[in-house]
């Protein structure tokens, strides 16, 4: 039967929890790389909130030693800060790709007091954007002090039509902000939360309907998609205390393609929002022999029992979809072919400028 295959550039998710080291219950450097290719991704970028927080050198040292020998796919890391390592900061800025910052409470006590904001912005190396978790009042604080000091800033998950109208109106003021949205938030709405309960939540929660039309409606103000991919254990999530996060490595491009497949999107947004959106704000280049294939006919069934992270659950098992990932060719090498990891451990690259992927364009 004659397959029609897609070839898109290496699709690149700027945001993940692998939980390696310290929590690798949930996931590891090599089951979280496993479950990017799985689902398309030929980079990702790991955030700091790790059971101890990446806040010092010596930290990111360490879990970039770890990564090294057990990666399929290549993976840059961000710092973190609670306003107590700004000594730090240059001694990492080629080895990672942002500072993150959490203004809410999230998993892993991960907190920054406000007042801390504008050493940050004075210490943090200009070249690297600054990443911020900012829901609801401290989101307003965020833009409250990029207009006070204009530098890079990206905003993580935009999940209100309030937030995304305060995006654009800092654009359209020529402040250098960025923003993202999670698959979750474009494709479930506060309804699934009742639905599916604990694995449907998460930080930010899940919107009424009229805040993810807005999403939709607004996306070409929208500059990345970030899966947010979060795993925890099922025996966690069952828990009387069920942590936030779902897994989303595996389902956002399946989630893409069928939406594709209905017309909601273009395979051209697919590539602005997953390759050229993160690869411009976060200078990620992989060149021209990373790539995927897709067969935008097949369809299927999600099957979280099938899924190459440790989290076998998602919210979306059982959704039916349209377009497939076939193949991954990741440095002139096929990683993932026919649902299968082909890589060794460790064939993936570190993206830090230390030891820079070749820059094409
Ligand atoms: C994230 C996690 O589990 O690390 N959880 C979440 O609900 N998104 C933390 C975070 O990004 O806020
Ligand atoms: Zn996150």
């Amino acid at each position: 039967m004659y397959m029609p295959t897609v070839r898109l550039p290496g699709l690149i998710d700027p945001h993940v929890h692998l939980r390696d080291p310290g929590q690798t219950e949930k996931e590891d450097f090599y089951t979280g790389t496993a479950a990017a290719l799985a689902g398309g991704f030929s980079a990702i970028v790991d955030m700091p909130n790790n059971k101890v927080p990446i806040t010092t050198k010596e930290k990111l040292e360490e879990k970039q030693k770890t990564a090294s020998t057990q990666i399929v796919c290549d993976l840059g890391f961000y710092f973190g800060s609670m306003g107590d390592n700004l000594d730090e900061f240059d001694k990492v800025k080629g080895k990672v790709l942002g500072l993150k910052l959490y203004l809410n409470q999230t998993t892993g006590n991960f907190l920054l007091d406000k007042k801390h904001l504008s050493e940050i912005f004075e210490c943090w190396p200009e070249e690297l954007p600054i990443l911020f978790h900012a829901e609801e009042q401290t989101f307003d604080d965020v833009l409250d002090i990029v207009k006070q000091h204009p530098r890079k800033v990206h905003l993580c998950h935009m999940s209100t039509a309030y937030e995304l109208k305060r995006v654009i109106e800092a654009k359209d003021k020529g402040l250098p902000v960025t923003c993202g949205v999670t698959p979750h938030h474009l494709f479930l709405s506060e309804k699934h939360f009742k639905q599916y309960g604990v694995f449907a939540m998460m930080r930010p929660p899940l919107r009424p309907q009229v805040d993810v039309d807005f999403l939709w409606e607004n996306l070409a103000s929208i500059d990345l998609i970030e899966s947010d991919h979060a795993p925890h254990t099922l025996e966690e999530k069952n828990s009387d205390n069920p942590p936030n996060g779902i897994p989303g490595l595996e389902t956002t491009l399946p989630l893409l393609l069928t939406a594709v497949s209905q017309d909601a999107l273009t395979i051209e947004d697919v590539v602005r929002l997953c390759h050229t959106g993160p690869k411009t704000v976060f200078g990620i280049d992989q060149g021209p022999d990373t790539y995927i294939e897709i067969d935008p006919e097949e369809e299927y069934v999600i099957d979280q029992s099938k899924m190459q992270s440790k989290s076998k659950w998602t919210p979306f098992n059982g959704w039916k979809m349209k377009g497939k990932l076939l193949r991954i060719t990741l440095h002139g090498k096929k990683v993932f072919d026919a649902g299968k990891i082909t890589a060794e451990a460790g064939f993936g690259q570190l993206l830090t400028k230390d030891k820079s992927i070749e820059e094409d364009s």
